[in-house]
């Protein structure tokens, strides 16, 4: 079967514009609709035995994993070790017998990925895996498949792939919570209440795509372009930076708001767009101090944040970009829209290959 882009002129836009319907389908997968709780198919694992969790990835899909460690540890309150696994398969990393080793991978063929997962389970690891394509050589050889219900992924750069990743990642992290009893039967109705609003909340996420089309001019003659964010927003600046990087070819940095001033704060002129990711909330005071030292430097911040934060710090920004006001749970899922629209648009507007971009692959299946 031939996937179409339908009306869209890339199938970066087409799979961006997917999100709410994809999201929805994969926490379908989990959410019981009777009872509100979420149901991860375990077979033969028992959760309440897990007190520890190693995490593996490459790409757009080690900064899910970055965020599922916020999740996970905040929520289940077991630790977790997260590593790119080109380092990992040689660092020999410390797996204790019986740990839970879980990849995350959109195609499940990723070499370095795979041969992590091969190297867990030979040192006695449990093997859970995130992937896309169910009949992928890591579905194969889990011990527990967690499918994301993306549907195929044509642009090179992850988009719909990566959300419903967020997704299983939060699904597994209430599991997780439910079953090391974290988390009451209530507390979990109303935290997986907020997770089944996320599609909603992206789809009027998706409704800024004009807004965020007129802001690409301001992005694309710039030679480098920071991201900050804190907490589940720090790896969402990461990601930002990422999708910027590989369909713009602008170099672009995603630093953790706290950590600017020990270095990117050198490179702050006004030739350098710093783009702010801060829902409002316990840490949303804090991020707006890194903004001042932006400001006080040149530095035109795009600020991406709902109408409390926006109303409380817009002024003096040169762009900003409203979000819906969303439970700290679902902001990346929401988050990751307007950064993947603003790389999009910007790619566009410079006329780079956007769905091919120069020197990548979709799937990266040599060392
Ligand atoms: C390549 C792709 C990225 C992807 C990464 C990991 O670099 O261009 O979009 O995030 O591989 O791929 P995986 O299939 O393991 O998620």
């Amino acid at each position: 079967e031939t996937i179409s882009k339908g009306n869209h002129a890339h199938f970066m836009r087409k799979e961006i514009f997917e999100q709410p319907l994809v999201v929805a389908q994969t926490l379908q997968s989990y959410v019981r609709a009777f009872d509100g709780e979420v149901a991860i198919p375990t077979a033969d694992f028992d959760l309440s035995q897990v007190d520890r969790v190693t995490m593996v990835a490459c790409g757009t899909s080690y900064y899910a994993g970055m965020v599922g460690k916020y999740w996970i540890e905040r929520f289940a309150r077991v630790p977790v070790d997260i590593d790119v696994a080109s380092e990992f398969r040689y660092r020999d990393p410390v797996l204790e017998k019986g740990g839970l080793a879980l990849f995350i991978s959109q195609s499940g063929e990723t070499a370095d990925t795979l041969a992590a997962l091969r190297h867990a389970r030979a040192e006695g690891q449990k093997i859970a895996v995130v992937v896309n394509v169910p009949t992928s050589s890591m579905a194969r050889e889990a011990d527990l498949l967690l499918p994301t219900r993306a549907g195929p992924e044509i642009g090179v750069a992850s988009t719909k792939a990566f959300t419903c990743q967020l997704a299983v990642l939060a699904a597994l992290a209430v599991n997780l919570a439910r079953a090391r009893g974290r988390i009451t039967a209530d507390e979990e109705r109303e935290i997986v209440s907020h997770l089944t609003e996320a599609p909603e909340a992206m789809a009027r996420a998706i409704e800024h795509d004009d807004d965020i089309k007129a802001m690409a001019p301001l992005i694309a003659p710039a030679r480098d372009v920071l991201y900050l964010g804190r907490g589940p927003d720090y790896p969402m600046a990461l990601e930002g930076a990422l999708k910027l990087k590989e369909i713009s070819y602008i170099h672009a940095e995603g630093y953790a708001a706290g950590e600017m001033k020990h270095g990117p704060i050198a490179l702050i002129d006004d030739a350098v767009p710093v783009i702010v990711l801060a829902p409002s909330g316990p840490l949303f005071d804090k991020t707006v101090s890194n903004m001042q030292e932006v400001s006080a430097r040149g530095g035109k911040i795009i600020l991406i944040s709902d109408a409390e934060g926006i109303a409380a710090a817009g002024e003096g920004c040169v762009a900003t970009i409203e979000m819906p006001s969303v439970h700290e749970l679902i902001a990346p899922l929401v988050y990751a829209v307007p950064v993947q629209l603003l790389a999009y648009h910007v790619a566009v507007w410079k006329g780079t290959d956007v769905d091919q971009p120069r020197n990548l692959a979709k799937s990266v299946t040599v060392e």
